[in-house]
């Protein structure tokens, strides 16, 4: 596999072929999962809860996020990288700029921020600057707490036409990719027809361009209550490897997700 960049990515779009995207927070594991061709790995905040132990991914800092990026980096064979923004990096279009460049210092190929259209100034400023971003969209852990809880977005019309506007107004402002996170099937499918960019999702159905999951669930160690979009792919596998190349398999043949993964 030659490297991956977001050229490969709009390529795989065009041509209708689904691409894998895998959570990944060291070295050891990145290698495993860029060795298996996973396209993307992504280093989520969601080191606060598989790795920390946190009930949330809001204590997670940008150190923390650079520091693993540096980690997966270095392992890295041929994915395309991408980093998370955390909880309140992006407080100020200051703070935003100079925290996505720690990201990309440490190795970040493309910095995932997590909103919706109010985005779309700060995305414009990183894009200019040569920030490739990916728009996180629909049920964002980092407003938790403004959501009650983490619930399934955009059921209610408006809120789905809103998630679409939005996601047209990110594209417009220069978004590179469109991460849709618990969402149903239709709207994500209405989303991935409305944009030119590739439309990643997680609970969000097959009909979109790439598919990603948090690395513990693939390897079915998830804690507490196992989500529905979730699947085990190490069950009946010889070996860690072999369970990240069956996802990356399930996502490219369409196998993954079923129906009783999607909402
Ligand atoms: O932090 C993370 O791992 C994520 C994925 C669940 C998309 O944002």
């Amino acid at each position: 596999m030659s490297a991956i960049t977001l050229s490969t990515l709009n390529g795989l779009r065009e041509s209708n072929r689904p691409f894998s995207c895998l959570t990944a927070y060291d070295a050891t594991f990145a290698r495993v999962a860029s060795d298996a061709g996973i396209e993307v790995l992504l280093v989520g905040d969601s080191l606060g809860m598989v790795l920390q132990g946190h009930s949330s991914t809001l204590p997670v800092t940008v150190e923390q996020i650079a520091y693993h990026t540096q980690c997966v980096a270095r392992a890295n064979v041929d994915s395309l990288i991408m980093a998370d923004l955390p909880f309140m990096a992006d407080a100020s279009l200051s703070e935003l700029l100079n925290n996505a460049a720690t990201l990309i210092r440490a190795g970040a190929q493309v910095v995932k921020i997590e909103g919706n259209g109010w985005m779309a100034e700060g995305v414009e400023a990183l894009a200019q600057r040569g920030v490739p971003v990916c728009a996180h969209m629909g049920l964002t852990p980092q407003h938790v707490n403004a959501f009650g809880g983490y619930r399934v977005q955009g059921r209610d019309p408006d809120d789905a036409q809103r998630i679409i506007d939005d996601a047209l107004a990110l594209e417009e402002a220069g978004a590179a990719l469109v991460l849709l996170e618990c969402v149903p099937r239709a709207l994500a499918q209405e989303v991935r027809d409305a944009l030119a960019i590739p439309v990643i999702g997680i609970g969000a159905g097959p009909d979109v361009d790439g598919q990603i999951l948090v690395m513990h669930d693939v390897l079915g160690v998830t804690q507490g209550r196992v989500p529905r979009f979730v699947k085990n792919f190490l069950f009946g596998e010889a070996s860690i490897a072999d369970a990240f190349a069956a996802y990356r398999e399930a996502v490219i043949s369409h196998e993954f997700p079923a129906e009783e993964h999607c909402f």
